[in-house]
């Protein structure tokens, strides 16, 4: 049965950033990415859709924000998305807490989800990246039934062992009836670089999941994003763009978005 898709006229490219598992750095990376394509001067938006476990509030220091306010647009009332750094942010967790979210049920999920795409004033966006909940379900669902997304960059760490779920996860990005583009793996943690000497590796984790994921798929290794203390304390005290200090982290992440807008030519919209 062919799916009528919303069409977000304003934004030109969603971007989902998922994973098989929890807590390997979606919501780092998917900050990041976001961080270094408006750096690059493009209009960006980030929507943290994980329902169980928002954090780009934290991550942005926004977590005392309140509310989004309204605006009237056209006679539609629509949000309006908080600002910071360039990017135009909006979160799940603005509106709930994780305790009431997890006991939703799928049509509410979707219904919420469906309200922060279609009714926040995004204005014109080059990109809006989508941060989702660790493996696969209603968000991931939703966002790929309903709307056009362009392309899906799925986060693993280096073992190689326990890669089932994101395997699991790939697969349905990549299903006939409802998958988008994988535009590549981004490796997290791949090698721990303590701040004071940020020329050494020590691989903690293991070594090569990334490589191993990105020759199975045939997609691309799109970064590797060595484990550092500047990521996590600034993330955790609401200062995210500040892990862009340790240059090996900039450069990281200036890789990735620049492999992601250097892919623009394979993304396209998947119709039904
Ligand atoms: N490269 C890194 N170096 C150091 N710490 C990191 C790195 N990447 C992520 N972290 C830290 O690891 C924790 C988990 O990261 P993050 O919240 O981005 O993962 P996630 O996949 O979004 O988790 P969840 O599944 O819970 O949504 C955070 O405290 C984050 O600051
Ligand atoms: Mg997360």
């Amino acid at each position: 049965m062919p799916v009528k898709k919303n069409v977000l006229e304003n934004i030109k490219k969603i971007i989902l950033v998922s994973s098989g598992k929890g807590g390997v750095g979606k919501s780092t990376v998917a900050a990041g990415l976001a961080l270094s394509l408006a750096r690059e001067g493009y209009s960006v938006g980030l929507l943290d859709a994980d329902i169980f476990g928002p954090s780009v509030p934290t991550l942005f220091q926004l977590g005392d924000a309140g509310r989004p306010s309204g605006t009237d647009k056209n006679g539609k009332k629509m949000m309006l998305p908080f600002e910071k750094f360039g990017l135009k942010i909006m979160s799940i967790g603005f509106f709930v807490e994780p305790s009431q979210a997890v006991i939703w049920r799928g049509p509410m999920v979707t219904n919420v989800l469906r309200q922060l795409l279609t009714e926040t004033d995004w204005g014109k966006l080059d990109f809006l990246i989508v941060d989702t909940p660790p493996g696969t379900g209603d968000v991931h669902i939703t966002l790929m039934q309903e709307f056009y997304v362009s392309g899906a960059i799925v986060v693993t760490t280096p073992q190689k062992v326990a890669l089932d779920d994101v395997h699991r996860a790939i697969g349905m990005l990549t299903d006939d009836a409802i998958g988008a583009p994988v535009l590549g793996i981004v490796e997290n943690m791949a090698w721990f670089t303590p701040t004071k000497h940020p020329d050494e590796k020590y691989f903690l984790f293991g070594k090569g999941g990334g490589e191993l994921l990105s020759k199975k798929y045939n997609v691309p290794l799109l970064a590797q994003i060595p484990m550092n203390e500047g990521i996590s304390e600034n993330c955790d005290s609401g200062r995210v763009a500040g892990m862009f200090d340790d240059k090996n982290i900039e450069q990281a992440f200036d890789q990735l978005a620049s492999k992601v807008m250097t892919q623009k030519q394979s993304f396209k919209y998947i119709k039904n």
